[in-house]
């Protein structure tokens, strides 16, 4: 309800005349539009210049902001360590110790019998050490692995009698790894490329011996020429690139 106490006293009936509230409004200086922005404009002024001459000054003397600062001018880089091999992939692992340890991998499949050493189990797993079989030609070898051994069958004057499991689910890569891993690991050919073999060597054996249904008996296997070789261009122990 708009009683005349509630409302604002200045404005009581009576109370104050229109010539006093005149004067009075005269008196205060006029706040015009706009004018509150008047310090504003001067601060924004006196930030843009510090930030202007500021950032200025910082990236002058910071070199940019390049990380070159930290390095004397003094300082002269060693040269990057030779390795051995020369060239520009110096630092790079000859193939051949590639090819050797992930040949080293897939022996993994093998160790329960022939153990780690190669030696095999007396009486039972025939040694890959001392074996007349891992030294001879890869003919017989590929063939072994691809299709396995049903014994009895002789190694380094002993018997066995149990069977070698085929392998042939394993990839050419994968065998031709391991092939050359218990050649040069196990056996005593001379170092080099002889106990090379290669992915290209394990296709071919896979065409030649494509008709084997069952296990090799040892039989069969004498009937492949002990030297026989699996045909493919030996390889550069380095770069793994065929020779010509
Ligand atoms: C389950 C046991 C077993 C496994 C696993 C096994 N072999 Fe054999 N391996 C034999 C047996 C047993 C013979 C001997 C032939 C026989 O008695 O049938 C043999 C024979 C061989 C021979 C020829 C004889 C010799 O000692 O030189 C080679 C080479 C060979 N295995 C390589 C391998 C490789 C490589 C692997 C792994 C990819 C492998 N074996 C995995 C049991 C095994």
């Amino acid at each position: 309800m708009d009683t005349p106490d509630s409302k604002n006293i200045d404005y009581q009936r009576g109370t104050v005349s229109a010539v006093d509230l005149h004067d009075a409004a005269r008196r205060e200086p006029s706040l015009q539009r706009g004018e509150e922005g008047r310090v504003g404009v001067t601060v924004l002024a006196i930030s843009a210049l510090i930030l202007i001459f500021g950032g200025g000054h910082l990236f002058s003397t910071s070199n940019g902001f390049g990380s070159s600062i930290y390095v004397s001018d003094h300082y002269i880089p060693e040269p990057r360590p030779d390795l051995g091999a020369g060239g520009d992939d110096a630092a790079a692992v000859a193939w051949i110790d590639r090819w050797m340890s992930d040949g080293k991998k897939v022996y993994a499949n093998c160790v329960a019998c022939h153990q780690a050493t190669g030696l095999g189990v007396t009486g039972q797993f025939p040694p890959l050490v001392g074996s007349e079989w891992v030294d001879g030609g890869t003919s017989r070898l590929g063939a072994i692995l691809l299709h396995g051994i049903n014994g009895p069958f002789h190694v380094a004057g002993r018997s066995y009698s149990q069977l070698m499991p085929p392998w042939n689910s394993l990839g050419d890569d994968k065998i031709a790894q391991v092939l050359t891993y218990i050649r040069r690991e196990f056996g005593s050919l001379p170092e080099g490329e002889d106990g090379v073999v290669t992915t290209e060597m394990v296709q071919a054996a896979r065409e030649e011996f494509s008709g084997k249904a069952n296990p090799y008996t040892e039989a069969e296997l004498l009937a492949i020429p002990a030297d026989a070789a699996l045909p493919g261009a030996k390889v550069d122990l380095q770069t793994g690139e065929p020779l010509p």
